[in-house]
């Protein structure tokens, strides 16, 4: 894998939410495959300590810029000061039930916010742009394998239809400017760390998504994991998903911005970012407490609404276009997420 990243073609890279979850573990594949970077982020949900961490696992430096994606000067700015050549867009509010009592705010921050990114990188010249999208944006086709060639849905909540509206806004900004070439990433379900247990996933409050409430538990922040559903239509009665070792997405990350360079004539790439093999709640559950000795007591709960029963990524255009594919296990997933939390029981807070 690491042989691929060694030509160089996009060198200086703004990283937007580059201080968050996936961010982190980007910009160090980036800088480890010679890449420069610059990262834009208002740290609502990233964290400095997060980046210090990335510089010291690259022995290379960061160049960090406190600011917000609505803000147009302050982009302005940014893109005045650094060489930029292209940009990696995670900058974004992402929490599902959040989204539904805040769509003013959701909106606002990830539409909006896109719009004014766009803004000043054309001002700019910079018309190369990776977006974080999501497999949200399938909706519920009727069939759990979701291949790119599939129209978009209907997304379950609010967050989702930021994401939906993003690509659209992104297409028809390439369809009226040839000059851009945008990669949107359709992301799967995101889990683990780096292998060292550095840098990982450092949720607000109680978390939202599934392996960071594992890792709480068994960690002894949390008393039990709630399974929210053991009736729906599959194997074990618990629903499947697509989860995908984080360090494989941030891979796939720099393989989309190389890919994007043999655009020519400019154009808009989508791909899944996902492993193609879906696992239960009950099969995450028992390879967590094998990976890591610790037991992880459940009960279970009623389905959580919005929920589809599973789901999973082709991941054949990925492998063809960007010779990209995961290539973690999901005991890799595992161990590294235990490695994080228990190195780390606070997240980035000591
Ligand atoms: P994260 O919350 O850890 O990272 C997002 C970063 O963006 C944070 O550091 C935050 O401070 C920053 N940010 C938010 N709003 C900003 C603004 N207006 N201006 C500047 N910075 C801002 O989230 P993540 O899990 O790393 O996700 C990154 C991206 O990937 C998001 O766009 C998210 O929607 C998308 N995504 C995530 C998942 C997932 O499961 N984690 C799945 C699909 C897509
Ligand atoms: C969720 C979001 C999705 C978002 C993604 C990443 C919904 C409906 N979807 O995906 O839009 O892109 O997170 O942020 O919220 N589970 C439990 N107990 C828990 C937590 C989760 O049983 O405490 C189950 C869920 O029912 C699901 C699976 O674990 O079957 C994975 O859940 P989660 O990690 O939240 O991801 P998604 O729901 O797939």
């Amino acid at each position: 894998m690491k042989t691929k990243f060694l030509y160089r073609y996009l060198s200086m890279i703004l990283v937007t939410g580059g201080a968050g979850y996936i961010g982190s573990h980007t910009i160090l594949v980036l800088l480890e495959a010679g890449y420069d970077v610059v990262v834009f982020d208002n740290l609502s949900n990233g964290s400095t300590e997060a980046i210090k961490r990335v510089e010291r696992l690259a022995n290379r430096k960061v160049h960090f810029e406190h600011g917000d994606i609505r803000d147009r000067k302050g982009l302005d700015e940014v893109l005045a000061t650094y060489p930029v050549t292209a940009a990696i867009h995670f900058a974004g509010l992402k929490a599902v039930g959040e989204s539904m009592k805040k769509p003013l705010e959701y909106f606002d921050n990830n539409v909006s916010g896109s719009i004014q990114l766009l803004k000043a990188l054309r001002q700019a010249g910079v018309f190369n742009i990776v977006f974080s999208s999501s497999a949200t944006v399938y909706g519920d086709p009727g069939t759990p394998v979701f291949n790119e060639e599939m129209p978009t849905g209907t997304p379950s909540n609010t967050y989702g239809y930021t994401k939906l509206v993003v690509e659209e806004l992104l297409k028809k900004t390439q369809a009226a400017d040839p000059r851009w070439r945008v990669a949107l990433l359709r992301y799967f379900n995101p889990v683990g760390a780096h292998q060292s247990g550095t840098i990982g996933e450092d949720p607000a409050g109680i978390p939202n998504n599934l392996l960071p409430f594992i890792a709480q538990v068994a960690v002894g922040k949390r008393q039990q994991l709630s399974i929210f559903g053991d009736d729906y239509p599959t194997p074990d009665g618990t629903c499947l998903r697509d989860y995908i070792h984080v360090m494989d997405l941030a891979e796939g990350h720099v393989s989309a911005l190389q890919a994007l360079k043999r655009f020519d004539k400019g154009g808009v790439g989508i791909w899944n970012l996902g492993g193609g093999q879906g696992h239960s709640v009950l099969e995450m559950v028992k390879a967590f407490e094998k990976a890591s000795g610790q037991a992880v007591p459940y009960q279970v709960a009623p389905r959580r609404e919005g929920d589809l029963a599973q789901f999973w990524a082709d991941p054949g255009k990925a492998k063809r276009e960007l010779g990209w594919e995961v290539e973690r296990t999901l005991h890799d997933m595992m161990a590294d997420t235990w490695r994080w939390q228990s190195k780390n029981p606070n997240g980035y807070q000591k």
